[in-house]
């Protein structure tokens, strides 16, 4: 019988730890979403711990807290629906649906528009030629969007939305709101096609304080196609 050696036994757990990140169970209308990625997979941009904790303990706890809140009600299966329509829920509820939808909505947009360093492919031709209209290109998009990131106060979003008109804008949020919520929650409504987690514990880990460094490392792990399908998706839905 072969024994494995301490380097053997170092590597298989370091292996074990990076295994796509399986959803648990939770008790409730709403679950945490598998990533369809390694928790390693975004290094060095976002490290592995930054990813265990942020999707297997934030994101599930605002999963948690949601299926808690909702007990005993009829709600829509999309979470998006949900956040869209705040409004409609008891106002006993509301706080705790809004902090805690917009958690699980946010984070489930966030994992999606990420992608493995070099896989990230390009903007559509149809969105880059939006971006070029609205932003004066790729650059542009990008100062503008680290802008909104950097000069959000404490823990929020950043955003790029489309506009009822089918425009694209750039916005920031606090907390867990997200431009879904409407006019009566948020400064500027839309449909996001990119959110960028600006809440410490996104980054803190490896970045400690400098969110400038995250924000400007966050542009190699973006999944262009998933970000130019939500684009067509959300300019299809809008009115303009
Ligand atoms: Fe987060």
């Amino acid at each position: 019988m072969t024994i494995p050696t301490i380097s053997c036994l170092a590597a298989l757990a370091a292996a074990g730890s990076a295994l796509l990140a399986t959803a648990p169970a939770v008790e409730g209308p709403y679950t945490l979403p598998a990533l369809a990625y390694r928790t390693n997979a975004l290094n060095p941009a976002i490290d592995t711990a930054t990813m265990e904790i942020h999707h297997g303990k934030h994101h599930a706890g605002y999963v948690r807290k949601l299926n808690a809140a909702v007990e005993g009600m009829d709600v829509p299966e999309n979470v998006e629906l949900l956040i869209a329509d705040l409004d409609s829920v008891p106002s006993e509820k509301r706080t705790a649906i809004r902090n805690n939808g917009g958690g699980h909505a946010n984070h489930s947009l966030f994992w999606t528009i990420l992608a493995e360093p070099g896989k990230g492919g390009e903007a559509s031709p149809e969105l880059a030629a939006a971006i070029e209209k609205s932003f004066g290109g790729m650059d542009g998009l990008k100062e503008a969007l680290s802008k909104a990131a950097a000069t959000r106060f404490g823990s929020g979003w950043a955003w790029l939305v489309v506009d009822h008109k089918g425009n694209l804008v750039v916005t920031s949020t606090p907390n867990q709101d997200n431009p879904l919520m409407g006019a009566r929650y948020v400064d500027q409504p839309g449909t996001p096609i990119i959110g960028i987690d600006v809440w410490e514990h996104a980054y803190y880990l490896a970045y400690q304080n400098r969110r400038g460094d995250y924000l400007g490392a966050i542009w190699s792990i973006m999944n262009w196609p998933e970000i130019s399908r939500r684009y067509a998706e959300a300019k299809a839905g809008a009115q303009g």
